[in-house]
């Protein structure tokens, strides 16, 4: 007999990050010999640094080849805490940081913690698709946050604060913001914080992955700095993107008193610890020097303008500035075409991977994510093979 499954209704609401599936799709084309330039994939081109190759290796010649504790080294807690106060002047227990495979377990774990049947939780859009995709499997209702051009795709205290209801239990929030680059100003997050005081059944998680990318003098606002609301507050950072040590799987949130139990718990039920030779890499990271992120996002701020530039110049497109994270989110909808149609063209005949901005919500429907993560020759050319079926 064959195979006659029953999957958990959950399985069936999970939704997927099209980045995977667009860069799939570039990679068979190249491999059929088209030229593809790829400005789809979410991840810096660089490689990670020599100092922190080097740790990693060292501690697997050292022979650490086992367990570490769940939440992480010690040490490595530590010079996270260190690591916030530097950036930040914020004031962290190593106790409350705990150390998962990469950015997306701490905000999967939050949306376990809170999400189920019967409550609400809010989340940006357009925004990184795992957010919708472990709401809805959760079984909670995911209450978008519309995140509009019009405002530099900052969000709006005032519209979150609105869309408080008393089902609602977590409100996602991410600046620098991916797909956008949209970077919320401190005066919406002093106002987001002041009207949140009266909401205190609402926790909060931070998604501050991007925080070392910001451009034109602008400084990163972390909600570690908010008092009033610490003891509901998640914050969610990780090395993939500053380090560019995506494939490693390294990342942490700092989690509230009530809260470290319990994501303790998960982490053991899930994946035990993040593999030891990672963590030393992580901790030469944040110990070694930190020209090489310096360099990186001087370089990304470099093709920002370039691309941001040459965008505007597309017929039917207009791009906002991009004031954070690596990506250009530009407006195509004068180009007759809808988000997906564009990114299929770009692909299909102009051999230029991009990603449709529905992929991201339905609040994307008109835009198209540019990531430049790439050359500036590469991106040059890209716009103009765009330029060219336009
Ligand atoms: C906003 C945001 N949060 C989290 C992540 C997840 O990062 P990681 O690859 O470390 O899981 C990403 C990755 O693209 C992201 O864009």
């Amino acid at each position: 007999m064959t195979a006659d499954l029953k999957f958990a209704d959950g399985i069936s609401r999970l939704g997927t990050e099209s980045a995977f599936v667009v860069l799939a799709r570039a990679q068979k084309l190249a491999a059929e010999g088209k030229d593809i330039i790829n400005l789809g994939i979410g991840q810096p081109d660089f490689r990670t640094p020599d100092h922190i190759v080097e740790a990693g290796i060292k501690a697997l010649q050292d022979g650490h080849h086992g367990y570490t504790p769940a939440n992480g080294l010690p040490a490595l807690r530590e010079a996270v805490a260190a690591d916030l106060h530097r950036r930040h002047g914020a004031t962290v227990n190593p106790d409350n940081v705990i150390v998962v495979p990469g950015g997306k377990p701490s905000m999967f774990f939050a949306v376990l913690m809170f999400g189920q049947p019967g409550v609400e939780i809010m989340y940006p859009n357009p925004g990184f698709p795992i957010y919708e995709s472990v709401i809805k499997y959760s079984g909670a209702t995911p209450v978008p946050i519309a995140l509009e051009e019009a405002n530099g795709f900052a969000f709006s205290a005032e519209t979150v604060l609105s869309q408080i209801t008393d089902k609602t239990r977590l409100i996602i929030i991410n600046s620098p913001a991916n797909p956008t680059g949209g970077v919320t100003p401190k005066q919406e997050i002093d106002k987001l914080v002041k009207g949140l005081e009266h909401y205190p059944h609402v926790a909060i998680l931070s998604d501050e992955i991007y925080s070392n990318m910001l451009y034109d003098g602008r400084a990163h606002v972390s909600l570690l700095n908010y008092p009033s609301i610490r003891d509901r507050l998640i914050m969610l950072d990780g090395w993939s993107k500053t380090y560019a040590m995506t494939g490693w799987r390294l990342g942490y949130a700092v989690w509230p008193d009530s809260m470290v139990d319990a994501v303790t718990r998960l982490c053991i039920n899930d994946h035990s610890c993040v593999n030891a030779a990672t963590q030393f890499a992580g901790l030469a990271a944040l110990e070694g020097p930190q020209d090489a992120v310096h360099d990186m996002v001087r370089q990304f701020d470099e093709r920002r303008q370039v691309i941001v530039r040459e965008l505007n110049s597309l017929p039917g497109v207009r791009c906002a500035d991009a004031a954070g994270a690596f990506y250009a989110f530009p407006n195509i909808s004068g180009t007759g075409m809808t988000a997906r149609e564009a990114q299929d063209r770009f692909l299909e005949d102009a051999g230029v991977a991009t990603i449709a901005g529905t992929s991201f919500g339905s609040w994307g429907e008109g835009f198209v994510r540019f990531s430049y993560a790439n050359s500036t020759e590469n991106i040059l050319e890209a716009i103009q093979r765009i330029r060219a079926i336009l």
